[in-house]
């Protein structure tokens, strides 16, 4: 059975930054940078980057194009056979598991694009919009519609393989994505009082930097880039022996970086230019469908031609982002069950769509008729999110840092990272010294605040 490959090395670099590109980096980076220093925060996050994101990103890129397999296949080639074959298993668990949920804000992104595109939003009073979210993630039905939608979307992108699919939908989306980050950004900065904003995002202030700063920003550098679950490995299973893997790691990163940063510039100009506290605009889902709508309606006039062009090109944003970064997470579930039980591409991803609807419609109705199910007061919803979020990524990064700085052969390591001795590699070293010390320290210092072991820090 021949296993396709990615047809060009742009399609791979843009496919993987597809995956590292998504709801990560619109609704969760902006905020943070803004609440934790401005400038000072991102220099921090760029240097999390350098320091253990590119280490694991390379490593990862690596394990999975010498393999050439599904992340728990690839595992269990690379550690022949031995316990460290679970951390594959691990990862395509986790991202099975992180899709789930990950496809319930996919939907919502759609229903406030069809919002947005209604002039829904026009003179809706500020207080309001906090009900019209609340309404509409309580409906039994509408938010069911839209996530069979959008995982209908997913689901076609995947079954059209891997080059006629993921790679061609990423050539698509990732042009149009970057393309609508730029037009908000510059129409945001143009509005009247956006240097605030700019100085909100950009000053450094180093007095707002403590050592919880240093863990948040490694926590988001670490989800934002999609590692430790084997988004990237499977990935690069279907690089070619040319595509240079540090490089790309690189490439990746610094894509995923700079839309975060652009997405601070739609946000927070809007948000002074409406003269609005920065500090009470709010994370996550409330920041993007209770306080966002509202702001864009304000800053570019109720109900107005612009309101509604500003307005849904930001949901899209959203749609787009969130797409390309649950098909990667779909595909990893996809390869697994495909060459691990032998089934045909269709049979395989039809197996995972299934479990998501399943799964997935159980997350969102958690907001409405399934609210009461709840464990340690979080609904299903948060269950997903949290147990992924909070252990399971910081655990299987964890634990391919260590696999791939002690186990994985040395010789191996430099063979496929230069390319069989084509290409030079004068960070071998550093990184290598990275994996084995600095990053399991550092990912182990991020799951103890997680768990809030340092809050009397705070
Ligand atoms: N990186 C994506 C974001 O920023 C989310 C994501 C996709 C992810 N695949 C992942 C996160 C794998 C962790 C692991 O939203």
């Amino acid at each position: 059975m021949g296993r396709e490959n990615f047809g060009s090395k742009l399609g791979a670099i843009l496919a993987a930054a597809g995956s590292a590109v998504g709801l990560g980096n619109i609704w969760r980076f902006p905020i943070e940078t803004g609440q934790n220093g401005g400038a000072a925060f991102i220099i921090i996050y760029v240097c999390c980057i350098i320091v253990f994101g590119l280490p694991i990103m390379t490593s990862e890129f690596l394990i999975g194009r010498y393999t050439h397999a599904n992340t728990a296949g690839a595992f269990r080639i690379v550690s022949n056979g031995s316990i460290w074959k679970w951390v594959g298993r691990l990862g395509v668990f986790t991202g099975w598991f992180i899709l789930c949920y990950y496809v319930v804000v996919g939907a919502w992104t759609l229903h406030y694009t069809y919002l947005s595109v209604t002039n829904a939003f026009n003179e809706v009073p500020a207080k309001q919009y906090e009900n019209i979210f609340g309404d509409f993630v309580s409906n039994p039905w509408i938010p069911t519609l839209w996530l069979f939608l959008f995982i209908g979307v997913i689901h076609f992108v995947i079954t059209r393989g891997v080059q006629s699919g993921i790679e061609k939908s990423a050539k698509l989306m990732m042009p149009t994505l970057f393309i609508i980050t730029l037009f908000l950004a510059v129409c945001s900065i143009s509005l009247p009082g956006a240097s605030k904003g700019l100085e909100f995002l950009l000053k450094p202030d180093w007095s707002k930097v403590d050592s919880t700063t240093v863990l948040e920003a490694m926590g988001q550098a670490f989800y934002s880039l999609s590692l430790a679950m084997g988004c990237l490995c499977t990935y690069a299973s279907y690089f070619d022996k040319k595509t240079p893997l540090a490089k790309s790691a690189v490439n990746v990163s610094m894509i995923d970086t700079l839309i975060a940063i652009m997405a601070g510039f739609i946000i927070f100009p809007s948000v002074f230019n409406i003269g609005m506290d920065p500090n009470d605009v709010g994370v996550g889902a409330g920041l993007t469908f209770v306080s966002l709508p509202n702001v864009f309606q304000q800053a570019l006039g109720d109900g107005s031609i612009l309101a509604v062009i500003f307005s849904t090109a930001f949901y899209f944003l959203l749609f787009v982002a969130a797409l390309t970064s649950a098909i990667s997470l779909h595909e990893v579930a996809t390869a697994y069950v495909t060459e691990e039980f032998n089934m045909s591409r269709k049979k395989g991803a039809t197996l995972v769509t299934s479990t998501i609807l399943v799964l997935g419609t159980l997350c969102s109705l958690s907001f409405g008729p399934l609210s009461h199910a709840t464990l340690f007061d979080r609904n299903i919803f948060e269950m997903f999110d949290d147990l992924s979020g909070r252990f399971l990524l910081p655990i299987g990064g964890m634990l391919i840092s260590i696999f791939a700085g002690w186990v994985l052969d040395r010789k191996l390591y430099r063979d496929e990272i230069s390319n069989g001795g084509d290409l030079k590699t004068p960070y071998f070293k550093m990184l290598i010294f990275s994996l084995r010390y600095i990053t399991p320290i550092a990912i182990g210092l991020v799951f103890l605040d997680q768990m809030g072991a340092f809050n009397f820090l705070k």
